[in-house]
C-alpha cells in the first residue's frame, strides 16, 4: 500500500451485488457522447437495439462517423447541452425516458490546466448535476468516467502492480476534479441511494482518440495509414487499452446492479512503446522506422490490478494489443479512402 498524504481519499467498497437489468426497454443517456470513448459506447448500443441520446455539448459527430454507418447513426438521438446546466440535463433525461446513463462529458488534462475554472464547472459541477438528475429521476445507478490521474507519481507507490485501493494523490487539476466526483459518487450513494460505478482508464486508444495528452500513440497509428513519420514524446512502460473494450465495460457497469459507490482500474494490456510501435509495425510495414518516441515514462505508476472490477462486472472484453492497434490503422484506412478522413485530421 502505498504512503499516505495530505489530500488524499480512499475508495470505499460498500457490499458490491451484482445483478444484470432487463434489456427490454433501455433507454442510454451518454454524456459526451461525442468524444472518444463516448462514440464506441454509442456504437455498441445501437448495434444492440437499445434506445440511446447523446448529450453534448458539441455538435460535430465525426468520431461517431469514423465507427457508425449513416444507418446506424440515424437511429441516435442527439442533445446539444452542457453538463454544467443542471434543469437541461435533468429535463433532457426526463424527455428521452432515461432508464441508463453513462457519463464521459469532461474536459481533459490539458483543457482544465488552460481554464482551472472552466474545468471545475465542466468536470465537478458536471458530475454533481448527472448524480443531482439520476436521483430526481429515480435512477438507482450509473456509470462515470473517473481516471488513472487520480493517481500520485509513480515513485509513491512502490508496490510494482497498484492495488485497487491505493490512496489517490492527484498532481493536476484534471487528477484532482476527478477524485472529486469519486467522492460526490460516494455521497449521493449514502445518502440518496444512488449507486455508481467509476471506472478510471489509463491509455485509451482507438479510432477517434484524438485529443488529450495520451492521445499520441493513436495519432501515431493515424499516421502510419497515411504513411506519414510521426513523434511521440514519451514512452516507457503503461496500460493501453482499446477504445471499444473501454466502451463495454462502461455498459456493463452502468448496467450491474450495484450496491454502493467504488471506483476501479482499468488494465487491459501493459506494454512498452516500443510494443506499440512493433505493432504497428506490423499493421502497417511500410511505417517501418517512421513511428518514433522518447523513451521517457508518463509519471503515473505503469501497472494496475483490475481483479476487484472482475470480481464485480465478470470477465471483461480485453482486444489484444497487436489486434486493437491492426484494427484502429484499418478503420482509419478505410476512412481516409472514402474521405471520412483527410491529411488533416492529423494534427
Ligand atoms: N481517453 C482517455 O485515455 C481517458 C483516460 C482517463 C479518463 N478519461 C475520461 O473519460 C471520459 C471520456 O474520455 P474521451 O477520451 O472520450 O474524451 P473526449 O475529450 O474525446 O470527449 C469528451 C466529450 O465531452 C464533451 N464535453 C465537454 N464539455 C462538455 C460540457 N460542458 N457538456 C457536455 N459535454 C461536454 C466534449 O464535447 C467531448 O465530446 C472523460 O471524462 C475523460 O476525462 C479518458
Amino acid at each position: 500500500m502505498a504512503r499516505s498524504s495530505g489530500c488524499e481519499m480512499k475508495s470505499t467498497n460498500i457490499a458490491p451485488k451484482l445483478k444484470v437489468n432487463s434489456m427490454a426497454n433501455q433507454s442510454f443517456f451518454v454524456t459526451g457522447a461525442l468524444g472518444c470513448i463516448g462514440a464506441w459506447v454509442v456504437r455498441n448500443l445501437v448495434r444492440e437495439g437499445i434506445n440511446v441520446t447523446v448529450f453534448d455539448l458539441g455538435t460535430d459527430p465525426h468520431r461517431l462517423r469514423l465507427i457508425l454507418t449513416a444507418d446506424e447513426l440515424a437511429r441516435v438521438r442527439f442533445v446539444a447541452g452542457d453538463v454544467t446546466d443542471l434543469p437541461l440535463v435533468e429535463s433532457s433525461m426526463r424527455a428521452v425516458g432515461t432508464t441508463h446513463i453513462v457519463h464521459l462529458a469532461g474536459l481533459q488534462v490539458p483543457f482544465c490546466k488552460a481554464d482551472p475554472s472552466l474545468g471545475a464547472r465542466v468536470n465537478v459541477v458536471g458530475t454533481v448535476n448527472i448524480f443531482e438528475s439520476a436521483k430526481r429521476l429515480d435512477i438507482k445507478q450509473l456509470s462515470y468516467a473517473s481516471s488513472i490521474a487520480v493517481y500520485g507519481l509513480s515513485e509513491e507507490y512502490p508496490e510494482p502492480v497498484l492495488s485497487h485501493d491505493a490512496v489517490t494523490k492527484p498532481r493536476s487539476h484534471y487528477g484532482v476534479y476527478k477524485q472529486a466526483n469519486e467522492g460526490t459518487a460516494r455521497i449521493y450513494s449514502f445518502d440518496d441511494g444512488v449507486s455508481s460505478i467509476g471506472l478510471r482508464p489509463y491509455i485509451v486508444y482507438g479510432p477517434g482518440r484524438d485529443q488529450g495528452m495520451t492521445s499520441l500513440p493513436t495519432k501515431a497509428m493515424m499516421a502510419a495509414a497515411m504513411g506519414k513519420s510521426y513523434h511521440i514524446p514519451f514512452g516507457g512502460r503503461s496500460a493501453y487499452q482499446y477504445a471499444d473494450d473501454v466502451a463495454r465495460i462502461f455498459i456493463q457497469a452502468a448496467r450491474a446492479d450495484f450496491q454502493g459507490a467504488d471506483v476501479f482500474n482499468l488494465r487491459s494490456s501493459v506494454a512498452r512503446m516500443s510494443e506499440i510501435v512493433a505493432a504497428i509495425e506490423a499493421a502497417e510495414p511500410d511505417s517501418k522506422g517512421q513511428i518514433t518516441f522518447d523513451d521517457k515514462p508518463l509519471p503515473f505508476p505503469e501497472d494496475m490490478d483490475d481483479s476487484s472490477l472482475v470480481s464485480v462486472l465478470g470477465t471483461l472484453p480485453h482486444t489484444p494489443l497487436d489486434e486493437g492497434v491492426a484494427q484502429t490503422i484499418s478503420i482509419f484506412k478505410q476512412a481516409l479512402k472514402d474521405g471520412r478522413l483527410t491529411s488533416d485530421s492529423l494534427k
